[in-house]
């Protein structure tokens, strides 16, 4: 009898895996998974995926994490293809951080509205008010933003990437919460702050939700993501990255967790806890993480599209920053 290859095991084994942990989905995602795998062989593709994605999308990917894990990955990977199931600048880090490969997303439909709410003349403007002071922005950020910024981090290393700095006044942008937060460790350092917000975070994750949680599961301990609201990071237990709160999760004794970030999330800490709980709050989606689905990886996959470019001077500028972020390394 003719021994399988390599590949066709490969496409058994994410068809098992998929089988194993969902179960509960249509007959039409099995089989879509074993075409995904079948494509990524023939493309030498690596499917990246946010922790917020749909299960499904999680579990026909390579690698899961937060931005850090995910922009660490991408410079890792041998592919010639990244699929990234995430939002667009997430998408073009990868692309910075790897210009010689092909990054496409299942859709460009998928945007961060917090990186939208600054843009490069806004922070030009910032940066000539403030003559000489270095710029941090936030990984949720353009291409063009970050071309403009002297380092860039995340939720997981932003207090060590602003710790590394030995200037007393810095501007972070855009996400104001996570520049209070990191306010909050460096007290010798004056952060200015720009207005910008997760409308996920900031909208849907409340002290009343949170609280109401609390009251109906009094044994479980709250963990929220730095994007959230002061007053609700007041009332947390802990604040970190999405990964952070993996770690956190699986290191605690603690049994039962309100979690204070996208409701998606709660789909690995179960997965990767199957002994403790976990509890969402209503509401907490961020719809652009949901824009991509399983049929529009097979179709990215098929078609190379929606290929990500960005013009060369910008990828050479925003690679400083990112580069940077990358060497930091997590903080959490
Ligand atoms: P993480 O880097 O913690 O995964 O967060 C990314 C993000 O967009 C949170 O809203
Ligand atoms: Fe952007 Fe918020 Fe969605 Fe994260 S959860 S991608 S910050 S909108």
């Amino acid at each position: 009898m003719e021994r399988p290859s390599l590949g066709s095991l490969a496409i058994l084994s994410c068809a098992v895996r998929l089988i194993i942990h969902l179960s509960f989905l249509q007959p039409m995602s099995i089989e879509l998974a074993g075409k995904i795998a079948a494509l990524k062989k023939e493309r030498t593709a690596v499917v990246l995926a946010h922790n917020y994605q749909r299960p499904e999308v999680q579990e026909v990917a390579d690698f899961t994490g937060d931005s850090l894990g995910l922009s660490m990955a991408a410079t890792k990977t041998s592919a010639d293809v990244i699929i990234f199931c995430g939002v667009d600048f997430m998408a073009e880090s990868a692309l910075i951080l790897n210009p010689s490969k092909i990054v496409v997303m299942p859709t460009k439909a998928a945007v961060c509205p917090m990186a939208a709410m600054i843009t490069k003349p806004a922070l030009r403007e910032l940066k000539a008010e403030h003559p000489g002071v270095p710029v941090v922005s936030y990984v949720n950020t353009s291409a063009a933003v970050k071309a403009e910024s002297d380092y860039c981090c995340t939720s997981s290393n932003a207090v060590k990437v602003v710790n590394s700095l030995r200037e007393k006044k810095i501007i972070f942008t855009p996400d104001r919460n996570l520049g209070l937060y990191v306010q909050r460790f460096v007290k010798d350092k004056e952060l200015v702050l720009w207005p910008g917000y997760c409308p996920t975070h900031q909208n849907r994750i409340t002290v009343e939700l949170l609280s109401q949680l609390k009251r109906e599961h009094p044994l479980a301990e709250i963990i929220v993501h730095p994007e959230c609201a002061p007053e609700v990071i007041d009332i947390a237990s802990k604040a970190a990255s999405t990964e952070g709160m993996l770690k956190y999760c699986r290191e605690s004794p603690v049994k039962e967790f309100i979690v204070g970030t996208e409701q998606e999330h709660a789909y690995r800490l179960r997965k990767e806890n199957p002994g403790k709980t976990f509890y969402t709050v209503p509401g907490a989606i961020c719809p652009n993480m949901k824009k991509t689905t399983l049929e529009l990886v097979a179709r990215a996959l098929e078609t190379l599209e929606d290929r990500i470019t960005l013009p060369k001077d910008i990828i050479e500028k925003a690679r400083v920053p990112l580069d940077r972020m990358v060497a930091i390394g997590r903080g959490d």
